[in-house]
């Protein structure tokens, strides 16, 4: 099919961006023989992260906070494996567990104490038990979990609040998030309640936390977030005598997925951030440190999902499809979310035709790019998806019994090895090995 039929096919526009965007075409930090050795190896759909990628966005943003006492808490949701939380823990970060599990993982690669933040919401008992064991910082998401907390766990010397001001988050006059919608955190009057009440049970030291909006691309998100926390520590400070001792600013800092989005200049935001805190120490705030729990910044674009073309089909579009699916990578299908996708080997290729590129789930949102145009695609073909390093495999599950995937680490040096088989159906049918189960199923046919 030439250019001028699938124009017919697409709309023009779709087909302007395209050839726009082929000139600041993102780039892959593996070469395609790299992907072809693992695809042969242990075979396809695969995820593959940069470890000297991630290792730069930690450095960069330590960098561009090293005028506070500054520390990440990596958010372990976005990129659940040890081997990623090893390599951020040698980086000095810390780590954000929102689950009991997480905190199992956490404590397997050796956080404990301030090293891990403890943020969730509706947390069972368990939960509050396991972080207290290990020492975590717990950041409360509710008043009502402060009696929660003393019975189970007890309260510890040094806390961090969740605080949600309600109404919508802007910037600028415009709306970034809703928090009045959102279930998380405590109003102003119940966080400064609970300093008066925490205090008279012992805590020391006080910490304040929001996350008001997600992915935001722009430079503007954590200096108007500071301004909101450091207004309210004011007003701790002024109404119970207290010193907040940090602001978590948690996630929430975007990164690039369309070739044409602009990075976060994280040394401007770092700048930014600073004299909002400059601000509020010259109205008579102890400098607090500052804490982050970024997820998607620190790892996002450096983990990609390659899959294989297996099927081509044409009825009504155009589709190629792939031996990965929604259940690898659901931000797609979950969110209509963006993701680049290059076809390994024809990087220079000129876009050819318009696709919808799918994977096999019994869902039709199944789909990790809609009317792409793409170079011509074979069957055979490896295709990576960019930008998958962050809330991709994590939120992998196993509808149609579709098994997750491996996981790759590439380092600086070009060793790369898997860091997470591949699922096998065996792991599928796991759960039913319990005593008192007659349900035999080993895998095989
Ligand atoms: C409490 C909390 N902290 C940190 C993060 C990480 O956010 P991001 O990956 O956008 O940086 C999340 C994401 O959902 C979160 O819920």
């Amino acid at each position: 099919m030439d250019r001028t039929e699938a124009m017919d096919r697409t709309k023009a526009i779709d087909w302007m961006e395209a050839m726009d965007t082929m000139d600041n075409a993102k780039k892959l930090f593996f070469s395609k023989e790299t992907a072809e050795k693992i695809a042969a190896g242990y075979g396809t759909p695969f995820y593959i992260y940069d470890a000297e990628g991630i290792r730069g966005a930690v450095r960069g943003l330590r960098k561009a906070f090293s005028w506070a006492d500054f520390r990440e808490y990596f958010a372990v949701k976005a990129c659940p494996n040890p081997y990623i939380l090893k390599l951020l823990k040698e980086e000095g970060t810390g780590v954000d567990c929102s689950s009991y599990t997480e905190l199992l993982l956490a404590k397997a690669c050796g956080f404990s104490g301030d090293g891990i933040m403890f943020s969730s919401n509706v947390t069972p008992a368990e939960d509050f038990e396991a972080a207290r064991s290990l020492s975590a910082i717990i950041n409360l998401d509710d008043f009502t979990h402060i009696d929660f907390l003393e019975k189970h766990g007890g309260i510890p010397e040094e806390i961090c609040l969740r605080y949600n001001p309600g109404g919508d988050f802007s910037i600028s006059g415009a709306i970034m998030g809703n928090p009045g919608e959102a279930k998380y955190g405590m109003t102003a009057e119940q966080i400064l309640e609970a300093v008066r009440i925490l205090g008279e049970k012992g805590v020391r030291s006080f910490g304040l936390h929001a996350f008001l909006a997600s992915n935001m691309l722009g430079d503007d998100y954590w200096p108007a977030l500071s301004r909101v926390l450091l207004e309210l520590a004011l007003r701790i400070r002024s109404e119970t005598g207290v010193n907040v001792s940090f602001i978590n600013l948690s996630g929430g800092i975007g990164i690039p997925y369309k070739p044409e989005d602009k990075p976060v200049d994280i040394e401007k935001v770092g700048a930014s951030v600073k004299k909002v805190f400059e601000e509020a120490a010259a109205r008579g705030l102890a400098m607090p440190s500052v804490k982050a729990e970024l997820g998607r910044y620190i790892t996002g674009p450096y983990g990609v999902l390659v899959a294989r073309a297996i099927h081509r089909k044409d009825i009504y579009r155009h589709y190629i499809g792939l031996d990965a699916c929604a259940a690898n990578l659901m931000r797609p299908a979950m969110y209509g979310s963006y993701h680049h996708i290059t076809v390994l080997g024809k990087e220079n290729e000129k876009p050819a035709e318009v696709y919808d590129v799918t994977g096999g789930l019994c869902e039709n949102n199944d789909k990790f790019a809609v009317e792409r145009p793409l170079p011509e695609i074979e069957i055979g073909d490896l295709l990576a998806i960019h930008d998958a390093g962050a809330h991709g495999f994590a939120m992998g599950y196993n509808y149609n019994g579709k098994l997750r995937s491996s996981e790759f680490l590439l380092d600086g040096d070009g060793t790369c090895r898997m860091i997470r088989r591949a699922e096998k159906p065996s792991d599928y049918f796991a759960t039913f090995d319990f005593e008192g189960s007659d349900i035999d199923i080993d895998g095989s046919f």
